[in-house]
């Protein structure tokens, strides 16, 4: 491995990420710096009517730990409710072709998801994927097959439906990931943790990782 490429691994903590996956991390990462820095223009509650550029990504450090997970399962299926711009994407679909899985995205903005796609496209991460666009709660419910993994990234008031279209679908020692569990701690993240640690198989913890994570684990009884 050359200095530049270690130099570029240790920057998302990953020695293992191939050359294209490690340049479309770092275009993503140059783009959240960016929309760190800049004004945020945004309607209240940040919905935006369809122009919403603000990536909201997972970021570095949970991208890894999605990644981490998926790598300790075998060809799973993945499903990840909010696409937008695909950067967990990539941290998903990575750890699906390592995997023998594939990964199921969905993104009620077809703009977000067309650009996730083209991402992947040039991570050479495409065929692992596969896109959909459209509301996540009908989606899911419409999905044939069960899940092994899912994240949970759409907007909040969402995670209680999405845990409710999911859960029958999910396969024995199903992980689910859910992300602003700790900031920003809105009473909608709440409801969702108290209703997943009701479910019956389900074993639960909050992580400090990112902007919280409520990490879940399915075991039927
Ligand atoms: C926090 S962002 C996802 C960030 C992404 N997981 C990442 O880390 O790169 C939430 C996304 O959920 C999408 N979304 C909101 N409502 C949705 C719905 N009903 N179905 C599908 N996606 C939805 C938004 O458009 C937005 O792009």
């Amino acid at each position: 491995m050359s200095d530049n490429q270690q130099d570029r691994a240790a920057l998302v903590g990953e020695s293992r990420l191939d050359d294209k996956v490690l340049d479309v991390l770092g275009a993503y990462h140059r783009r959240m710096d960016e929309e760190r820095r800049a004004p945020r223009q945004e309607a209240p509650g940040g919905r935006d009517g369809g122009q919403d550029q603000r990536m909201r990504a997972v970021g570095p450090q949970t991208g890894r730990f999605l990644n981490i997970l998926v790598r300790s399962l075998t060809a799973p299926t993945i499903l990840e409710l909010g696409t937008s711009f695909g950067y967990s994407g990539i941290w998903l679909a990575e750890a699906a072709r390592a995997t023998g899985g594939k990964l199921i995205t969905m993104e009620v903005h077809g703009y977000k998801s067309a650009y996730a796609q083209a991402m992947a496209e040039k991570a050479g991460l495409a065929e692992h994927i596969d896109f959909r666009v459209g509301d996540a709660v009908a989606m899911i419910r419409e999905l044939r097959g069960k899940v092994d993994f899912v994240l949970v990234d759409l907007w909040k008031d969402l995670y209680l439906p999405c845990l409710e279209a999911f859960y029958p679908k999910l396969n024995a020692g199903a992980i689910v990931v859910a992300d602003n569990m700790i900031y920003p701690a809105t009473e909608d993240v709440k409801i969702y943790a108290r209703a997943i640690r009701a479910k019956a198989g389900i074993s639960s913890v909050l992580l400090p990782v990112g902007s919280g994570l409520e990490v879940s684990r399915y075991e039927p009884e």
